[in-house]
């Protein structure tokens, strides 16, 4: 298969390919993450909640690309967040995942009213200096927790993972994200499919000879400081999902995608877990 180069986003000295290859409800996850790293995706999201660590693990291992080659996530769930649970589950995901260290460990979603944020942040620096994970960071934090977070942590976080498509204004903690030097990972980059039938995102696709899901991956890596980890089982999927290096959309059709945005935008957002989005 052909092999892409991805460029990478740069944070107190992580190096995160700007597209990864997202996991959850992934079907046939270790062929498809084998199948990703053989198309050349370096940047694997897991999490512990999505159950296919090991599945995941089992597609790494089958392709031979050497372990420092791959920029491996994966996520502590909200109910595992104190310092005990914590340790617990981050044993279990590299125990899963048969690695002895993950490139990336984030906060998967945040449980302040529960859990305190300092016990939480504490677990994680933890994890990072016992050497289970090379960079840390958290995800579906609104501005003002990351902002706390980032306070209480020990240790630098180098990026909020947060969901990111046309259809939802990021612009807060995009700016956010950027002033206090963290990536932004776009979650849902192709708004787990409600894309595909826009009018406008279908016609700069058919004007530029490209499909909906590369204009949709293209305007979140053009904007800079993002990198997008979009999921897919079909090969020619996530191929064409690599291939948006070499075109860019103008200013005016950054634009026209800009101003898809909308109220109900939002996919990813269970009942009483984040009370105040930005
Ligand atoms: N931190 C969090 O709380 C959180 C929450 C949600 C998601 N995530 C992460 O983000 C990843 C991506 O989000 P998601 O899985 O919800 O949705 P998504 O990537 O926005 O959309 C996935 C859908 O898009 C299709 N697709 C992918 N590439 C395509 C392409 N090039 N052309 C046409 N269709 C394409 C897939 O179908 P095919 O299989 O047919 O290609 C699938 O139906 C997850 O897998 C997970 O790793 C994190």
């Amino acid at each position: 298969m052909m092999q892409a180069s991805i460029p990478r986003l740069s944070a107190q000295g992580a190096e995160i390919p700007a597209i990864g290859s997202g996991t959850s409800q992934l079907g046939n996850c270790g062929e498809n993450v084998a199948t990703a790293l053989k198309l050349g995706y370096r940047h694997i999201d897991t999490a512990w909640t999505y159950g296919n660590e090991k599945d995941a693990g089992v597609g790494i291992r089958a392709t031979g690309v050497p372990r420092k080659e791959i920029f491996l996530v994966t996520k502590v769930s909200h109910e595992n967040l104190r310092a005990a649970d914590f340790a617990r589950s981050v044993d279990e995901s590299l125990k899963n995942l048969q690695v002895d260290y993950v490139d990336l460990l984030h906060v998967h979603w945040p449980s302040p009213e529960k859990i305190p944020l300092g016990e939480t942040m504490g677990a994680l620096a933890k994890a990072k200096r016992d050497g289970l994970a090379r960079h840390i960071g958290v995800a579906n934090f609104n501005t003002a927790l990351l902002g706390e977070a980032m306070r209480l942590c020990p240790e630098p976080l180098v990026t909020l993972q947060a969901e990111y498509h046309p259809y939802l204004d990021q612009s807060k903690l995009l700016a956010f994200c950027r002033r206090v030097g963290l990536i932004f990972t776009a979650f849902c980059p192709l708004g787990r499919g409600r894309l595909f039938k826009d009018p406008v995102l279908s016609d700069i696709a058919r004007d530029k000879g490209k499909t909906i899901a590369q204009i949709a991956l293209r305007w979140l890596v053009q904007q800079g400081n993002i990198a997008a980890i979009p999921r897919s089982a079909n090969p020619e999927h996530m191929a064409e999902s690599l291939t948006v290096f070499n075109f860019t959309l103008t200013d005016e059709e950054m634009e026209k995608i800009f101003a898809l945005r909308r109220p109900d935008g939002r996919i990813a957002n269970p009942a009483g877990r984040v009370s105040a989005w930005d």
